[in-house]
């Protein structure tokens, strides 16, 4: 049985991650922070499942600002894999709390590598780095050879997990990989990034609980795809004969009007009566022509997206609204 350690486990991606892992007869550990107590939402169903928490599944609190908090259960679990998901995520965020992004974001990572350098047995390491380290790039899509050039103080503390990840591979012969991931969306995703907020809103909208969305720049766009495609990239990107960094992404841009469309027609309302834009929602900068080119994962790994943009934005619609209305 494979042991696999996960940072983050309680957010969207490392909740999809865990049960992946458990499909795969893993045994997953995985550190949750003491102010959330362990009862993320995203892990309910696995914590209520007798068969599974605390017999394939275990969860230890941990803060990433801590060394020894993370070590003690690092040691113990003497995982094959460790997946490095945590981090300060949210890039609008990023702008008010500069250094403790980077302190979180980037000088964690590090923490990570360092105590993962000094395992009796070194596992196999994988950074869930972001296509915010390429900025705004001159060159469209972007690969794993897209010079780093972060706009934000959140993709320039990535840039640095992304490049300590590389120079721990080639100076210390880490199997440390970097999955380079463009947006990735579920109804588990953090209700501060744009397409979960304009989701839970359409939903609280259609039941008579809000009366408007006040969102930042409806033009900008992105490469979407589906969180559940992206934790499989992960997965394969540890199961690689070598140490390479890959680029996850669908290759196709939406914009974030696109999602507000979407959204409020699956609830069968007009967008033009319920949405407005407000300064304080605009980001200083915001990465422009952020697509991605996946053919290396693709390649080497076999791994292509399986859900679409519209086929994400109405699993996360349904889901809304069936919180709130029961439909
Ligand atoms: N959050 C938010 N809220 N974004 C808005 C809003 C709003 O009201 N209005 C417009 N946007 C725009 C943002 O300016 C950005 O251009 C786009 O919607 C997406 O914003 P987010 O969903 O917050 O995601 P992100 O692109 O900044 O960052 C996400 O993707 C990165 C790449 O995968 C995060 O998940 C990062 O952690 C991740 O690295």
């Amino acid at each position: 049985m494979k042991r696999a350690f996960i940072t983050g486990i309680e957010g969207q991606d490392g909740s999809y991650l865990a049960e992946l892992l458990l499909a795969k007869n893993y045994e997953v550990h995985g550190i949750f922070r003491h102010s959330t107590n362990g009862g993320a939402v995203n892990l309910r169903h696995l914590k209520a499942d007798p068969q599974i928490f605390e017999r394939t599944l275990f969860l230890h609190p941990a803060e990433l600002d801590d060394v020894d908090s993370i070590r003690v259960p690092l040691e113990q679990c003497a995982p094959d894999e460790i997946y490095h998901l945590a981090s300060q995520s949210h890039v609008g965020a990023s702008f008010e709390k500069v250094e403790e992004t980077c302190r979180i974001t980037g000088l964690g990572a590090l923490r990570l590598l360092e105590l993962t350098r000094k395992l009796p047995k070194a596992p196999r390491f994988f950074h869930a780095s972001s296509s915010e380290i390429f900025g705004s790039p001159e060159q469209s899509p972007q690969d794993e050879t897209t010079p780093v050039n972060p706009i934000t103080p959140y993709g320039c503390a990535k840039a640095f997990g992304t490049q300590m990840t590389r120079i721990y591979r080639k100076n210390f012969g880490l199997f440390a990989v970097n999955g380079i991931l463009f947006n990735h969306e579920s109804p588990r995703r953090g209700e501060n990034f744009v397409t979960r907020k304009i989701c839970r809103a359409v939903a609280a909208i259609k039941a008579g609980r809000r009366q408007e969305l006040v969102l930042g720049d409806t033009s900008a766009q992105r490469d979407w795809g589906h969180a559940r495609d992206y934790v499989r990239g992960m997965w394969l990107a540890l199961q690689h004969d070598t140490p390479e960094d890959f680029v996850f992404a669908t290759g196709k841009l939406h914009r974030v009007q696109d999602i507000v469309e979407l959204a409020f027609q699956a609830a069968g309302l007009e967008w033009q009566k319920f949405v407005r834009q407000e300064k304080q929602f605009f980001r200083p900068a915001d990465p422009r022509q952020v697509i991605g080119n996946a053919a290396k994962a693709k390649n080497l790994l076999d791994w292509q997206p399986e859900i679409s943009f519209e086929q994400t934005i109405a699993e996360m619609m349904a889901a809304e609204l069936h919180a709130v209305l029961n439909l």
